[in-house]
């Protein structure tokens, strides 16, 4: 349980007017000096924390968020492109659907190649599901323009975030900024601040337990002005390694191969990256690959980690704060948002009726869907890439379970079912 707060007032200084602008404290405020006050303080101005952001100012809730990068970094990232229906369902909830309903692009199925062949999952025949692909670059954009529309508190470019009082029922957060110190009062913190942020880091180590695989590989990913080479995605098991083939528009390609945890991205010019993308992939597909500069390139190790619980006192973690998968089942951004709808609605029924039942049973409920996208993100990882340490062993073991994958509705099933999104 918590102390008191009474949970119908807002508490003391209505933020939003105080603190206007993206990228620094109003020259009228003293810093260090004047104590700022709101409900919510969020650290992280990524998916999850903008989202929370957006749906609890929405019902009257105030928020501020805290981010450590500009806006322009942030926006700069290439990240996912799936989205679960569940998902999707959220941000039209939230009112920041436009974007995706106008540019959107609904997909009934994925392929598999395996050994120069491609097998399709049709998702919509054996679930009745599709799922969505819209970037993450652009989902995050279109949260900060409705954001803005609303007034909504983001702060950027703060440093030495620091969380307080989580334990004792007076939370507060200390940060810098152009040189200054601030303090703000919370009633909650939620840590939307990534796997290297500050929230996790900030509970006592006897309060929380860490469950972690480090896969002995990472993804090459690459962004290019290129018609995407299939209008599914493609999931290639190669023996030379892994490719995915994905897009983010008709005109815009996103590709990505399984590397060594050593290579960086000087080592991969774009010829070497289209050649060996080409040699993982079915002839077929290989000769209709159109190529072109990258517009980005990076690399991803790919790791599956879970922290328990999601609660520590007044700080809450969600998103991959808590937990990360890696992006072969296209769950990490989905899990933030599932993390978000039962986080936000807790708060909603703790600021609408003064129950705290919801936040009591917020990491039990959040991390019950978490712990089946970990088992899905994992078995899809080592279903399709090349672990150097399993030998000819492991690899007849996936050849197993590919042959027996594409001969059994059940078992196509069961992956469709995984990739389109569990219920939240
Ligand atoms: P983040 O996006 O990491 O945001 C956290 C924010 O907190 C960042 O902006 C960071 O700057 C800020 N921050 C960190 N520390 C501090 C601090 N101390 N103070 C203030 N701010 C701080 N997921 C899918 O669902 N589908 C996919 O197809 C998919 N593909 C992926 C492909 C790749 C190559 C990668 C790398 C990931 C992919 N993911 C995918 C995962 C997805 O991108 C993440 O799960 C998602 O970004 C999580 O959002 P978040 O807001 O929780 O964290
Ligand atoms: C992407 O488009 O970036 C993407 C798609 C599917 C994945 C991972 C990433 O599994």
């Amino acid at each position: 349980m918590f102390g008191v707060i009474d949970p119908g007032s807002a508490s003391g200084i209505a933020t939003n007017q105080v603190l206007h602008s993206e990228w620094a404290m109003p020259s009228s405020l003293k810093p260090g000096k004047e104590t700022l006050r709101t409900q919510v303080g969020i650290i992280g101005g990524g998916p999850s924390g903008l989202l929370l952001s957006q749906i609890l100012h929405r019902v009257g809730i105030e928020t501020v968020v805290l981010e450590r990068r500009s806006r322009a970094y942030v926006l700069g990232r290439i990240r996912a492109g799936v989205l679960e229906q569940g998902m999707v369902d959220l941000l039209q909830e939230a009112g920041v659907s436009g974007g995706m309903d106008r540019n959107g692009d609904p997909h009934e199925g994925i392929r598999i190649a395996y050994d120069g062949r491609r097998h399709r999952i049709d998702l919509k025949g054996l679930t009745g599901k599709t799922v969505m692909l819209y970037g993450q670059t652009e989902l995050t954009r279109d949260l900060y323009e409705a954001r803005d529309a609303m007034g909504g508190v983001i702060l950027h470019e703060v440093e030495n975030v620091a969380i307080h009082g989580i334990s004792d029922d007076t939370p507060a957060l200390t940060w810098c900024a152009g040189g200054e110190s601030y303090r703000l009062e919370c009633e909650f913190i939620i840590g939307c601040d990534g796997f290297h942020g500050v929230s996790r880091r900030s509970i006592p180590p006897e309060g929380l337990r860490e469950y972690e695989r480090v896969y002995p590989f990472g993804w090459l990913g690459v962004l290019s002005r290129t018609r995407p080479v299939n209008d599914e995605l493609i999931y290639a098991n190669h023996p030379r390694g892994f490719a995915l083939c994905s897009m983010r528009s008709p005109a815009l390609s996103r590709y990505y191969v399984q590397c060594s945890l050593d290579d960086r991205v000087k080592d991969w010019p774009d010829e070497r990256f289209w050649g060996e993308l080409k040699a993982r992939l079915p002839e077929e597909v290989a000769a209709r690959l159109e190529t072109g500069p990258s517009i980005e390139k990076s690399i991803a190790p790919l790791r599956s980690f879970v922290v328990e619980p999601l609660r520590h006192g007044r700080l809450f973690l969600a998103g991959d704060a808590a937990h990360i998968v890696p992006p072969t089942g296209a769950k990490g951004l989905n899990l933030a948002a599932s993390d978000i709808r039962y986080l936000s609605s807790a708060l909603i029924a703790y600021y609408r009726h003064g129950s705290d039942a919801g936040l009591e049973r917020y990491s039990e409920q959040a991390l019950a869907r978490v712990w089946k996208a970990e088992r899905f993100s994992w078995w899809m990882t080592g279903l399709l890439h090349r672990f150097p340490e399993t030998g000819e062993f492991g690899d007849r073991m996936q050849r197993a379970e590919l042959d027996y994958l594409f001969s059994s509705t059940a078992a196509m099933t069961s992956l469709a079912e995984n990739y389109v999104g569990l219920p939240y």
